[in-house]
């Protein structure tokens, strides 16, 4: 197992606490779907100031564990998030693409500011540059699962983090 569920939790409570800092009027929380879920659940009970929240479905992996390089929007936001403060919450950050992708995307609907948080995140495999303002674990370049996190729609909900094969 690599991440253990407590050591999750308390990580997150620690990122809802340095969410609160950076934002005291509130934030919108944008989760990509459907991985980001249990840490969108997670980290905006740790937030105590006005939260908003929204899901997005973007899609750049196939059925198995590499990308296909191509990524399509599969659900569009309910709300508008122009003059807001957006905090997209991801998953993983693998190759980047993905999430370069959709700050490209949210860019053009004038949000007040844009960043984005993601609980774990692969840096050996970036491809695309992309700046990542909360990062909850750099973990090494293996496939993980649970925590929301899939294998071909399988694991995720797994309390823990683990490395598929464990
Ligand atoms: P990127 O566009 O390559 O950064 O891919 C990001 C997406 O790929 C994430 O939102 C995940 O859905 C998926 N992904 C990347 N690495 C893993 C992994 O180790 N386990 C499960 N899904 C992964
Ligand atoms: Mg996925």
């Amino acid at each position: 197992m690599l991440l253990p569920a407590d050591r999750i939790r308390a990580r997150v409570e620690e990122l809802g606490r340095e969410i609160d800092r950076d934002y005291p009027d509130g934030v919108c929380l944008i989760a990509i779907l459907k991985g980001a879920c249990f840490f969108l659940a997670d980290l905006a009970r740790a937030i105590s100031r006005p939260t908003r929240l929204d899901f997005i479905g973007i899609s750049s992996y196939g059925k198995g564990k590499t990308s296909s390089g191509e990524v399509k929007l599969t659900k569009d936001l309910d709300l508008s998030i122009d003059g807001a403060d957006v905090l997209i919450v991801e998953d993983i950050v693998d190759s980047g693409v993905t999430l370069s992708y959709l700050v490209h995307v949210l860019e053009q609907r004038h949000p007040r500011s844009l960043r984005i948080a993601a609980l774990l995140d692969k840096p050996d495999r970036r491809v695309a540059p992309v700046a990542v303002a909360y990062v909850g674990f750099q973990i090494p370049d293996e496939f993980v699962v649970g925590y929301g996190l899939d294998y071909a729609e399988n694991y995720r909900n797994l309390p823990d983090v683990c490395v598929l094969g464990d």
